[in-house]
């Protein structure tokens, strides 16, 4: 398989003990899809047969970044909730009213499969074209076995016809769709029995849930969460976001791969994740949005070393955002992270809220998924916010994506 070597650039390689792992003038080399070696150009093995050569012109190379947590695939928007909501009403008195998650569902019910990817794609272009390498796509504007089916299938057809990875989760715990209306445990036994066709049908990489007053009981998630089990598939959760549930406790004992949102974990909560390894998905997209006030505990989360990601979060209700840059921005100004916290969040530590090791960090072995900034030092990433894309090229897999 040939060589291909990418030279002169400055690498935040999130590898080894140096700050951002980062490497001056260094060269990474490319085999087929993975990275065969990273580091300074000067050490760079001698005799290979490289037969390509890219210049890097100076610039910054970071690993692809992974948006860990999107709710991509929907119909319709949600602007004039957003007017509501600055009137006074609250997220949660808009979506006991029947509107909220429920106004996306009707609306995604009624958009035809086309109308749904073509809007889906235009999305993942966007992120793409901020650096995003990897992509998490939840199911849950459906709920029923039908629309969750089309949903987690548009999904994989977006992984099929652009140069990225998706994940499918399946979110059909997210609201009571209107026919199981009272009838809530109903709806998971529903739920739950869907899993196995869905997985059959190889839609679903994890199973996901919003444990929440305006969403499902521990209860409920507990019952979901042993079907997935049962099934072979792996958790996560929308944990502990406007109210605490005791949620990540409970995904926790399920080993679950995150817990998301998170504003009102206990320090129970913080070491039942601690100890499970399960990864801490901070959204600060949907905190803003929402005004909430509410932090979570984030040097709690760090105290215990609880793994942080951030991710877009996007869907039309809580987080209509396709700028991973903005959320890393967000996350130093409102939540405190360091700049360099903040892209760990995007990189390693997103992959493995996916589950994904082999991806992440700029190290031998790891997939050849990267991106090239114009910007001489990765703390510049976090610092800008609003515009001015600086993302200039990005290889995916070896192979670089057309601009
Ligand atoms: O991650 N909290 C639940 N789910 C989404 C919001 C979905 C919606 O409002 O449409 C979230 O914030
Ligand atoms: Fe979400």
């Amino acid at each position: 398989m040939g060589l291909s070597l990418w030279r002169n650039g400055r690498l935040a390689t999130l590898d080894g003990d140096a700050p951002w792992g980062l490497v001056e003038r260094g060269a990474l080399l490319v085999e087929g899809a993975l990275l065969r070696w990273v580091g300074a150009e000067a050490d760079l093995p001698r005799g290979l047969d490289v037969q390509a050569e890219h210049d890097l012109d100076c610039r910054l190379v970071t690993p692809g970044l992974v948006d860990c947590h999107t709710h991509l695939v929907y119909g319709g928007d949600r602007a004039g909730e957003f007017e509501l909501r600055l009137q006074g009403a609250s997220y949660e008195q808009i979506a006991r009213a029947g509107g909220g998650i429920r106004a996306t569902v009707a609306a995604t019910r009624q958009a035809s499969d086309e109308a749904l990817f073509d809007s889906a794609r235009r999305r993942a272009l966007a992120l793409m074209a901020e650096g995003v390498t990897t992509l998490e796509i939840k199911s849950g504007y459906g709920l029923s076995l039908e629309h969750e089916a089309r949903m987690l299938r548009v999904a994989r057809r977006l992984a099929d016809q652009l140069p990225l990875t998706v994940l499918a989760t399946c979110l059909a715990a997210h609201a009571l769709p209107p026919e199981f209306e009272g009838r809530a445990d109903d709806y998971v036994d529903a739920v739950c029995s869907w899993l196995p066709t869905l997985h059959a049908a190889g839609l679903v990489d994890a199973v996901d849930a919003f444990c929440e007053r305006i969403g499902f009981t521990p209860a409920q998630t507990r019952r979901l969460f042993e079907a997935a089990r049962a099934d072979g598939l792996p958790v996560k959760l929308h944990a502990e976001q406007l109210s605490e549930q005791g949620g990540a406790r409970l995904a926790a004992q399920f080993g679950a791969l995150s817990c998301d949102h998170l504003e009102y974990l206990s320090d129970d909560g913080v070491a039942a994740m601690a100890a499970a390894g399960t990864v801490a998905v901070l959204l600060p997209g949907a905190f803003y949005f929402l005004r909430e006030t509410r932090l979570p505990p984030i040097a709690r989360l760090r105290e215990a070393a609880v793994p942080m990601a951030i991710a877009t979060d996007h869907n039309p209700g809580s987080s209509p955002t396709l700028s991973p840059l903005l959320m890393m921005n967000m996350a130093c100004t409102l939540f405190r992270l360091t700049p360099e916290e903040s892209l760990r969040g995007m990189t390693v530590n997103g992959a493995r809220a996916l589950g994904l090791a082999d991806r992440g960090r700029l190290a031998a072995g790891q997939r050849a998924d990267f991106t090239v900034w114009d910007l001489q030092h990765p703390h510049q990433l976090a610092y800008r916010f609003g515009g001015g894309n600086p993302c200039r090229r990005v290889v995916v897999a070896g192979i670089e994506r057309n601009r």
